[in-house]
């Protein structure tokens, strides 16, 4: 369902970020709370149904997940943020020209704590008119529209609240757009999800528009992991954040303390596996389910995947979905990546809206 298109002040319910009233921002809301509970009951349902026991990792973000997530940034150890950061100070102005781009669509935009590079580059080339961050979270979409208003007065800001699986066709279509998917998230999907997604995304855009992908890159396993197993905890709790979700959500019974934040590296597929492990034999009551959900002593939820990628993979991947590869570049130590793909085709065949 969607909700009708807010603007200004109604978009703003709560305690949160606001909008300022009369600014050129607005936030279209395409899933409300209901409806979130209903995938979440439903992923809920399937997850923990099979074997292997799973939850997807889009349900880390609520508003606490989300800042935990910030505060991951920030670690010592969690090196993807600082590299990236890295790369865009350096390449923003570049990426800027070479797009001709005058509307970001950041997906995945969280609080876009890297973004204001690339606008700010746009902005000085004299192309920068609007910016569309895309996000499950409400409270990320709020805070970054807000932040955007902030620092740019007289930008067109439309935030949307959505879900990649369901929500990519909600994107504005006006104007010539830059796509950007930072901070590695793309290594957050299944390979095939990866791969339907990078085909939808180039659905979505026009011939010459482009992707801007953050890809985290294979690298020694001992980093990877204290990367996802922080000396501080707080990635354990942005884990054991998924069960307080469906706590609160579905009204679920997760005595949270009794799983135990688990990390491994898994050379063959090249990803991180985030995992929560039952210290004990439990029973967890899932009144909206209607029933009680068993895990034995020792037995695992997978919560997340993170692939780590080579250069050549992201290209060719890219390159299979429709894009040449304008540019792709590293930061100094060769952690992390950024790829720049132009969609390929007949400019004619899409023609641009105003
Ligand atoms: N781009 C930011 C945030 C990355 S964290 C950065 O580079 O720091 C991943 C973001 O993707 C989160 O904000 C999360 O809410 C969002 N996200 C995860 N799964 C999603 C989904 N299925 N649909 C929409 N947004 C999703
Ligand atoms: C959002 N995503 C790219 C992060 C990652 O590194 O896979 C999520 C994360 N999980 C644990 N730490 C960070």
């Amino acid at each position: 369902m969607m909700l009708p298109h807010n603007s200004g002040s109604e978009a703003e319910a709560g305690q949160g970020p606001r909008l300022p009233a009369g600014s050129r921002a607005s936030i279209q809301v395409c899933i409300d709370e209901p409806q979130r509970d209903r995938l979440l009951l439903s992923d809920v349902s399937s997850g923990l149904s099979s074997f292997p026991k799973e939850i997807p990792p889009k349900w880390f973000y609520d508003d606490a997940g989300s800042r935990l997530f910030n505060k991951i940034t920030q670690l010592p150890e969690y090196y993807p943020h600082r590299r990236e950061r890295e790369i865009l100070a350096r390449r923003a102005g570049l990426i800027a020209s070479l797009s001709a781009a005058d509307t970001l669509v950041e997906l995945g935009s969280g609080f876009s704590p890297k973004t204001i590079m690339l606008l700010d580059a746009m902005q000085s080339i004299g192309n920068l008119r609007s910016f569309v961050p895309f996000d499950v979270s409400e409270e990320s979409v709020l805070r970054t529209a807000a932040g955007a208003v902030e620092a740019y007065g007289d930008l067109d800001v439309y935030g949307v609240v959505g879900e990649f699986d369901l929500h990519l066709g909600e994107l504005p279509a006006e104007g010539r757009r830059l796509l950007a998917l930072l901070g590695g998230t793309i290594g957050n999907f299944t390979p095939d999800r990866r791969k339907s997604f990078l085909n939808e995304v180039s659905g979505l855009l026009r011939p010459g528009e482009l992707l801007l992908l953050g890809a985290d890159l294979v690298k020694d396993s001992e980093r990877l992991l204290a990367a996802y197993d922080d000396a501080a905890g707080v990635t354990a709790e942005f884990n054991r954040n998924v069960l307080k979700v469906i706590n609160r959500h579905l009204g679920a019974d997760f005595v949270v303390e009794r799983f135990t934040h688990v990390v491994t590296y898994e050379e063959d597929s090249q990803w991180i596996e985030m995992r929560l492990r039952s210290d004990v034999d439990q029973d967890v009551y899932i009144p909206t389910l209607g029933r009680l959900i068993h895990f034995s002593e020792g037995e695992d939820i997978l919560t997340e995947i993170s692939i780590k990628f080579r250069l050549a993979q992201v290209r060719s991947e890219l390159q299979s979905a429709g894009f040449e590869v304008v540019e792709q570049w590293m930061d100094d130590a060769g952690d992390f990546s950024l790829s720049l793909g132009r969609l390929v085709g007949n400019p004619m065949d899409k023609p641009v809206v105003e």
